[in-house]
């Protein structure tokens, strides 16, 4: 992981309706999307994001229905222009480009992956997953060895030759992906990409991308308003609500520190042992004796499972390359699996 930033976000403001622009004097003066609607007839779809997408790394954005979601990637490929504020695409301002310009960035530095896949139907699915080379003009020769290398990559190798209605949901989401992965391109923008899918296919697909990603490392916009789904695959997590940012970070860090009674209440029906990891709850070692070792990843419920109930014990915690990084102890892990208040969390901070 690079962290340089790939998609950055600054002081967005998108206003839907005809007088947008004068509308932001009185969003500038405090009113909120209700009274705008209310009093002016237009919807407030974002206010004043600034998140940073860093490269190689899965931002999360995440909300409820209607909280601007879809509005904020639009921006990223510019299906929506700002009413105010910027979109810089590795430091180039997207609002600069011009039409060819743009046209070239949306094929060259972007994919997409959609909630109801877009396929061709009257394409093969290798003619669908090669999609963004046989835009480009490329001949069949150059990218039919590239579309059936990701096909099969994605599990649905011999499937070239079929046609979308052939498959099911699942397989379709899978040739969504490889169509992604052939494009190339270093930006994967994914709009409710799975939340269309059976919860079984569905946590399959989350695996493949997590699996994909360990590779690649794709610069991934992921969209979803399933909470699970998002603690699962974010690096960066950015919680919206009426189109406004209301808490964004490290989702282990937000579930240890929310800031805000709405995020509270968000993640309090979360399943805490199986979501946060020794990683997040470790303490500097001190000397302490341990009952043994657990890598980082590990997460609370299989230390419980280890520590077989007692309280009393300590884990000493490993990295990746196994040397450790601190301890964990089980009275602190108790504490971990209560939800912190928006109150306290800030008072810790
Ligand atoms: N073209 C438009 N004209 C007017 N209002 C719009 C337009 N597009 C979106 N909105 C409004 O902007 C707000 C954000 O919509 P958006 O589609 O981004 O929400 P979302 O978080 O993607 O929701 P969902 O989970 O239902 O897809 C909503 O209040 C919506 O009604
Ligand atoms: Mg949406």
């Amino acid at each position: 992981m690079t962290n340089n930033v790939m998609v950055s976000i600054r002081n967005l403001y998108k206003i839907f309706g005809s007088a947008s622009e004068e509308m932001m004097t009185h969003v500038h003066a405090g009113m909120g999307k209700e009274e705008l609607l209310d009093v002016h007839g237009h919807v407030l779809g974002l206010q004043n994001i600034n998140v940073d997408m860093k490269e190689g790394e899965i931002t999360v954005i995440m909300g409820l229905s209607g909280s601007g979601k879809s509005t904020l990637i639009r921006h990223v490929n510019r299906l929506i222009d700002p009413t105010a504020g910027e979109v810089l695409i590795q430091g180039e301002n997207v609002l600069d480009l011009g039409e060819e310009e743009l046209r070239k960035m949306r094929r060259t530095q972007m994919s997409m992956v959609f909630q109801h896949f877009a396929l061709l139907p009257h394409r093969t699915v290798l003619e669908n997953v090669a999609l963004a080379p046989i835009v480009r003009g490329e001949d069949a020769k150059s990218y039919r060895q590239e579309a059936i290398k990701w096909l099969a990559r994605v599990g649905l190798a011999g499937f070239e030759d079929r046609f979308p209605h052939q498959l099911s949901g699942g397989m379709q989401q899978r040739v969504g992906i490889a169509r992604a992965l052939t494009s190339n391109a270093p930006i994967m923008l994914m709009d409710e990409a799975f939340s269309a899918l059976d919860p079984l296919i569905r946590t399959d697909m989350q695996n493949l991308l997590l699996e994909l990603q360990k590779e690649l490392a794709k610069t991934i916009i992921f969209i979803s308003h399933d909470l699970d789904e998002a603690l699962k695959l974010a690096d960066h997590l950015v919680i919206l609500k009426d189109g406004k940012v209301v808490q964004q970070g490290e989702p282990q860090h937000i579930l240890l520190h929310p800031e805000d009674d709405y995020i509270v209440d968000f993640i309090s029906d979360i399943n805490r042992a199986r979501v946060l990891r020794a990683r997040s709850i470790m303490a500097p070692i001190n000397g302490e004796a341990v009952a043994g070792d657990v890598d980082q990843e590990t997460t609370l419920e299989e230390i419980i499972a280890l520590s077989g109930g007692d309280t009393n014990a300590a884990y000493r915690v490993t990295n990746g390359g196994g040397a450790p990084v601190g301890v964990v102890h089980m009275n602190a892990l108790v504490q971990a699996l209560v939800p912190t208040s928006a109150s306290e969390s800030k008072r810790a901070l």
